[in-house]
């Protein structure tokens, strides 16, 4: 499934029924063809919110039939199964369908990210410039190395913009089940910074499609003490040197417009800008 520029596999769907006990979703049929799809579940490591997170999309040619306000009342209905009473979505700024939908219920913009693409044919090799103290190591060559990168995960998640409750990387197992596991997973494509056998930063990619070579930059953390040093640089470098050797199309990823750090470590690289994805908050449909 291709939600605008984010790549959704089959396998990715199936990981979360497997493993997010809350993950429920739903195909959408009109006169017995497909032409939607809806799911809702807790947010990993925002089980807190008062918002359950819910995913509507109606193909283009289905759309003006009351679909998405069928898939709107399923996943509304889940989420006050949940004991949720509101919704948090997805939207993008290029839809003026999904866009005109999200206002006329209420929904508000509550989070814009700016995506950004890399095209690697033709990208020029980057250098991986390191403070000479700092190494890079994989999540495949020093599995040892997999606490260092929750405990630095649980330092710079909660730096990240976002709404309603700080993000939280979640206990070391429920990190490790969602960032170490499932079919986007590429131990080798985990970048480790380490000093003197600590973790100081890592940087993920995670396959958005393996089999067109897309990949998403799925994590980029530094702790707070090593910040300002180059390190998340050289770990994009190192990422895009990785992506370029192992043949991949393409590289994407998308910061919250108040992340000036990140985005500023993205301004080193030959990025060029996706339609932004807007967050949305709204309420639950109630009635018929
Ligand atoms: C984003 C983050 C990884 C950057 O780590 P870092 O090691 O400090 O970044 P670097 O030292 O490599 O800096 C790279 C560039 O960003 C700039 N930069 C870093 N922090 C900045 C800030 N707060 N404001 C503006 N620019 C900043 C640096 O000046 C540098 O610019 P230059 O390349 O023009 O010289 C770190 O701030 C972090 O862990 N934040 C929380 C997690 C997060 O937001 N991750 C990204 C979303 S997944």
């Amino acid at each position: 499934m291709v939600w605008r520029w984010s790549v959704i596999e089959p396998e990715a769907i199936e990981h979360s029924r497997a493993t997010t006990p809350q993950f429920h979703d739903w195909l959408a049929l009109l006169d017995g063809e497909p032409v939607g799809a809806g799911s809702c579940s807790l947010n990993p490591g925002m089980e807190e919110d008062t918002a359950a997170f819910a995913v509507a999309c109606v193909l283009p040619h289905a759309r003006g039939q009351g679909v998405g306000t069928a898939i709107y009342r399923q996943v509304s209905a889940h989420a006050r199964g949940l004991g949720k009473s509101q919704l948090m979505t997805w939207g993008y700024e290029d839809d003026a369908g999904g866009v005109a939908f999200a206002e006329l219920h209420g929904f508000a913009v509550v989070k814009r990210n700016r995506g950004l693409r890399l095209v690697l044919d033709g990208c020029p090799r980057p250098t991986v410039d390191l403070p000479e103290d700092i190494a890079i190591t994989t999540l495949a060559d020093s599995p040892e190395l997999a606490r260092g990168v929750w405990e630095t995960a649980s330092e710079a998640m909660p730096d990240i913009p976002h709404y309603a409750v700080p993000m939280s990387a979640g206990s070391l197992e429920e990190f490790a089940g969602r960032s170490f596991a499932g079919p986007k997973h590429i131990p080798e494509a985990t970048f480790i910074a380490v000093r003197d056998g600590e973790v100081v930063g890592y940087a993920q990619l995670a396959w958005m499609s393996r089999a067109a070579g897309i990949a998403d930059h799925a994590m980029l953390a530094v702790r707070r003490a090593w910040r300002g040093r180059g390190i998340a640089k050289a770990l994009k470098a190192r990422q895009i040197t990785w992506a370029l050797d192992n043949g991949l199309s393409e590289l994407r990823t998308g910061n919250d417009e108040r992340n000036a750090s990140a985005r500023a470590v993205n301004a080193n690289f030959a990025y060029t800008p996706l339609p932004e994805q807007l967050g949305y908050r709204g309420p639950l449909l109630v009635g018929e």
